[in-house]
C-alpha cells in the first residue's frame, strides 16, 4: 500500500499551489480526475485582487470584501486575506506567472464593487490559463507524483482521523486505496449543477459530497453566485464575458437598447454581482427576451483587442465583432460560496482533513463573493494549510470545541411523480427552482424531486455515475439550506422573504448523522 505525507485531490490552482508548497515538507501525491490542466482555474479571466495599488490599502480591500459579503463574511478570515495578499502574489511571480505590466509596474484593472483598480491579470483576459500552465509545468518538473484520470471516491477515516483515500482509475476501472497523514481537498466548485454555467465539466461538487459523507461540516450551501454576463448565443456555450469588460467602461443595454442599470442602483453596471444578475433577469422578463446586451462599441477597439484578446477572439470565431456590435449576454452559474467548513488554517472538523479553494468555505466571501477574490483566497489559505500541517504535532488537532447547530438532510416522503433522473433534468431543475430567484414553493418541489432521485440512484461504478451522485448530494444540501434561510441576503434571493433579517445573520451548517 502506498503511503504519502500529503494526498491532494485536484489539480486547479488550489491543488497545484498546495502541492508545490507541500513538497518542501514531505512526500506528495496529486490525484486528479481528468488531465492535469482540466479545471475551472484555467478559464479565469478577470484576474486576482490584491491591495497593491498606490491609492489602495488592505483596509480598503477589507471593507469592499465585507460590504459585498452582506453581513456573513468572517472578518478574521478577510483580514488574513487582505494582509497576506501581497506576499502570495509575490510567490506566484516567483513561480513564473507572467502578470501584465504597465510602465514597469504590475497593471491593475477595476471590477464591480471594488472601490479602486486592484485586479492583477495575465495575458489580458487569460489570467487563469497562465496560472494553470505555469503551476502545472512546475509540478511536472518536480518530485510530486501526479495521477491523472484518477477519481477520488471516498475519504478513509480511522479513529476520527484521516487514513487515506479510495480512488478509481477512470481508464482501467481499478479501485485503489492510498494512505496518508493529510488530505487536502482541492476539488473546486459545483457550477455544473445548473443549466447555464461558466464552469468546466469537472465542477460537480465532488469534494463537498466526499467530505459530507465522511462527517465533515459543510456550510453556506445556499449561497451560489451567478455571473451577470455570460455569452448567450444559440448553440454556443455560455462563455464568460469578464466583469473587467464593464470595469473598462462596458455598459448593459436591454433589447430595446436602453442602458438600464442606473435605474436599479447608483453604482449601475459596476454594482455587486448579485444585484446586476437580478437586475438583468428583471429586465429580460420585462422585455420578454432571453438576453440583454453588453455594449463596448464606444471603447477604443485597440483597448478591447489588447485587454481582452480571448473574449474578442471567441466572439469573432462565432461571427461577432464586439468592437462593432452588441454582445448578447445573460446570467450563468459561476461560483460556489458555500462548501466544506474550514477554519483560518484550512482545517475541517476531521483531524488531518483540509480543504482549499472553491470546495472550501473559509468565510471570506460571506453571502456574495467580491470579484477576483477567489484566486487570492486559494493562495492565501493554501499556504496556511501547509504551515499548519508542519506544526500539527505541536498543536491540538482540529476538532472544534464550540457548540454549533447542525442540520442534517431532511427525510422526505418519496414522490413517485418525479421526472426522469438525468443530467439535463437535474440542471434544469436547479436552474428553474434553486437559481437566481427562489421561492419556498419551488424549493420544496425541488427538495422532493431530489430526495426521490437520490433514493433511486444505483451504486456508482464510473466517473459519470459518481459525479451524478455527488451532484445530487450538493443539490440536496443547497436546496435544503435555501429552504431553511427564510430571508434574502447576497446571492440568495427568495420572493416569499425578499428582505434581509437580522436574526438570519448567521450560517447554516450541515453534518451527516451517523456518517463514518
Ligand atoms: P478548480 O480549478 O476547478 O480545480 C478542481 C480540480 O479538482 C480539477 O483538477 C478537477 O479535475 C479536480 N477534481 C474534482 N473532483 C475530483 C475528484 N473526485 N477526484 C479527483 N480530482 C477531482 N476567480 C477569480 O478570482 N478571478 C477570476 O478572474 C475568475 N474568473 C473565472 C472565470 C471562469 C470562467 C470561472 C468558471 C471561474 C472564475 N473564477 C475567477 C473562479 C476561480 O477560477 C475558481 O474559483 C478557482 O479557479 C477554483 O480553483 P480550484 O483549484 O479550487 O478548483
Ligand atoms: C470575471 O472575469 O468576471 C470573473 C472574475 C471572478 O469571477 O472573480
Amino acid at each position: 500500500m502506498s503511503y504519502y505525507d500529503y494526498i491532494i485531490v485536484g489539480s486547479g490552482i488550489a491543488g497545484l499551489y498546495s502541492a508545490l508548497l507541500a513538497k518542501e515538507v514531505g512526500s506528495v501525491l496529486v490525484l486528479t480526475k481528468g488531465s492535469i490542466e482540466e479545471c475551472n482555474t484555467r478559464y479565469a479571466q478577470g484576474g486576482i485582487a490584491a491591495p497593491i495599488g498606490k491609492n489602495d490599502s488592505a483596509e480598503l480591500h477589507f471593507q469592499d470584501t465585507i460590504a459585498a459579503g452582506d453581513g456573513l463574511c468572517n472578518p478574521e478570515a478577510v483580514r488574513i486575506l487582505v494582509d497576506e495578499a501581497p506576499e502570495r502574489i509575490a510567490d506566484l511571480i516567483k513561480f513564473g506567472v507572467p502578470f501584465d505590466t504597465l510602465d514597469g509596474e504590475i497593471a491593475l484593472t477595476k471590477e464591480a464593487a471594488h472601490s479602486v483598480p486592484r485586479i492583477i491579470h495575465a495575458g489580458g483576459d487569460a489570467t487563469g490559463e497562465h496560472i494553470e500552465v505555469t503551476l502545472s509545468q512546475q509540478v511536472r518538473m518536480s518530485s510530486i507524483e501526479v495521477l491523472e484520470y484518477c477519481l477520488a471516491t471516498q475519504i478513509l477515516i480511522d479513529n476520527d482521523k484521516v487514513r487515506g483515500i479510495r480512488a478509481l482509475d477512470c481508464r482501467t476501472g481499478l479501485v485503489t486505496e492510498y494512505e496518508c497523514r493529510f488530505i487536502i481537498l482541492a476539488t473546486g466548485g459545483a457550477g455544473r449543477l445548473f443549466k447555464y454555467t461558466t464552469n468546466s465539466e469537472v465542477a460537480t461538487g465532488d469534494g463537498i459530497a466526499l467530505a459530507f459523507q465522511a462527517a465533515a461540516e459543510v456550510t453556506d450551501m445556499e449561497f451560489f453566485q451567478f455571473h451577470p454576463t455570460a455569452l448567450r448565443l444559440p448553440g454556443v456555450p455560455p462563455f464568460l464575458i469578464s466583469e473587467a469588460v464593464r470595469g473598462e467602461g462596458g455598459i448593459l443595454r436591454n433589447v430595446e437598447g436602453y442602458h438600464f442599470m442606473p435605474d436599479y442602483i447608483p453604482e449601475a453596471d459596476l454594482a455587486p454581482r448579485d444585484i446586476v444578475a437580478r437586475s438583468i433577469l428583471h429586465e429580460m422578463i420585462k422585455t420578454g427576451s432571453d438576453r440583454v446586451f453588453l455594449d463596448v462599441t464606444h471603447i477604443s477597439p485597440r483597448l478591447i483587442t489588447t485587454r481582452f484578446p480571448h473574449i474578442y477572439r471567441f466572439c469573432l470565431d462565432h461571427g461577432l465583432d464586439i468592437t462593432k456590435g452588441l454582445v448578447p449576454v445573460a446570467p450563468a452559474a459561476h461560483y460556489f460560496m458555500g462548501g466544506v467548513k474550514v477554519n483560518s488554517w484550512g482545517e475541517t472538523n476531521i483531524a488531518g482533513l483540509f480543504a482549499a479553494g472553491e470546495t472550501a468555505c473559509t468565510g471570506v466571501h460571506g453571502a456574495n463573493r467580491l470579484a477576483s477574490n477567489s484566486l487570492l483566497e486559494v493562495v492565501v489559505f493554501s499556504k496556511r494549510i501547509i504551515e499548519r500541517s508542519r506544526e500539527i504535532e505541536k498543536v491540538i488537532p482540529s476538532s472544534r470545541t464550540t457548540e454549533v447547530e447542525h442540520h442534517s438532510l431532511s427525510q422526505r416522503e418519496v414522490s413517485h411523480n418525479a421526472p426522469r433522473l438525468n443530467l439535463p433534468n437535474l440542471q434544469s431543475l436547479l436552474w428553474d427552482k434553486v437559481g437566481i430567484v427562489r421561492s419556498g414553493e419551488g424549493l420544496d418541489e425541488a427538495a422532493d424531486t431530489l430526495a426521490a432521485w437520490q433514493s433511486s440512484l444505483p451504486q456508482p461504478i464510473d466517473r459519470p455515475s459518481y459525479e451524478l451522485n455527488n451532484m445530487i448530494f450538493n443539490a440536496r444540501l443547497m436546496t435544503e439550506a435555501a429552504l431553511l434561510r427564510q430571508e434574502s441576503r447576497g446571492a440568495h434571493f427568495r420572493t416569499d422573504f425578499p428582505e434581509s433579517l437580522p436574526n438570519w445573520q448567521k450560517h447554516t451548517i450541515f453534518k451527516a448523522t451517523g456518517a463514518t
